[in-house]
C-alpha cells in the first residue's frame, strides 16, 4: 500500500504485457471503491495484520455485490489461545499475534453480514496456529447498509462516495468509470 510497491506492481503488470488490471492506493479497512461492484475478494495473508478487523469484514461486505465471495488466506488460532498466548508464538508484524481464532474469525465475519463461513486450515505455522482458507459469501438478497444510509466514508473519507447511485453502476465499466459515474472522490 505503498507508492514504492504500486510503482513496482504497475512495472510488473508492463512487463508483463497485462492490460485488464488496475491498481488502487488504499487500506482493507477504506477499500476506494464503490459499494456493491466487486465479485469477488481475495487476499494472502493481510488480514492477520490489521488491527481494525471488524472494519475489514464491513468493508469487504460493503464493495462485494449480493452473492459476491470472499475467497482469503489468512493465519488463525485454536479457539483455546488467548491473545497472550498467540503473541508468545510470534510477532504482530510476523502475521501471528494478530491472527483471529476460528470462532472469531466466524463470528467477525457473520456479524458483518456474511454466510456460509468456511475455515479450512491448511497446515500449521505455530504451535496451536495455521495458515487456513477463509470462504465466505455476501447473501443474494441483502440490502447493502451504505446504499440505503450514503453516510458511510469508508472511500477515501469522501462522504458523497458510497450513495445508491452506486449500486446502479453498469457492471461493464472500469474502476474509473465506475467511480467518476458513482460520484466518488477517489479518482486516483
Ligand atoms: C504478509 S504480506 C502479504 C503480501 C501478499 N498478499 C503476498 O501474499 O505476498 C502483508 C501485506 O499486507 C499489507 N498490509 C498490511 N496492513 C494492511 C492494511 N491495513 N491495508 C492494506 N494492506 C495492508 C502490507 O503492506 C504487506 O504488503
Amino acid at each position: 500500500m505503498t507508492d514504492e510497491m504500486l510503482a513496482l506492481a504497475l512495472s510488473n503488470a508492463a512487463k508483463a504485457g497485462v492490460t485488464n488490471v488496475e491498481f488502487l492506493k488504499g487500506t482493507i479497512e477504506a477499500v476506494p471503491l464503490p459499494a456493491a461492484t466487486v465479485d469477488v475478494v481475495i487476499s494472502n495473508c493481510v488480514i492477520n495484520l490489521s488491527t481494525d478487523k471488524p472494519a475489514v469484514f464491513a468493508e469487504t461486505f460493503r464493495v462485494l455485490r449480493p452473492g459476491g465471495r470472499l475467497g482469503v488466506s489468512d493465519i488463525v488460532a485454536d479457539d483455546a489461545l488467548t491473545p497472550e498466548q498467540r503473541a508468545e508464538r510470534g510477532d504482530y508484524v510476523g502475521c501471528i499475534a494478530g491472527a483471529l481464532s476460528f470462532a472469531e474469525y466466524r463470528t467477525g465475519l457473520e456479524a458483518a453480514g456474511f454466510t456460509g463461513v468456511e475455515i479450512t486450515p491448511t497446515h500449521p505455522v505455530a504451535d496451536g496456529m495455521h495458515s487456513a482458507i477463509v470462504r465466505a459469501t455476501k447473501p443474494a438478497t441483502t440490502d447493502t447498509p451504505s446504499e440505503d444510509t450514503g453516510t458511510t466514508d469508508a472511500c477515501c473519507g469522501v462522504d458523497a462516495c458510497c450513495t445508491s447511485a452506486e449500486a446502479a453502476t453498469d457492471p461493464a465499466l472500469t474502476v474509473t468509470e465506475a467511480k467518476s459515474a458513482s460520484g466518488c472522490g477517489c479518482q486516483n
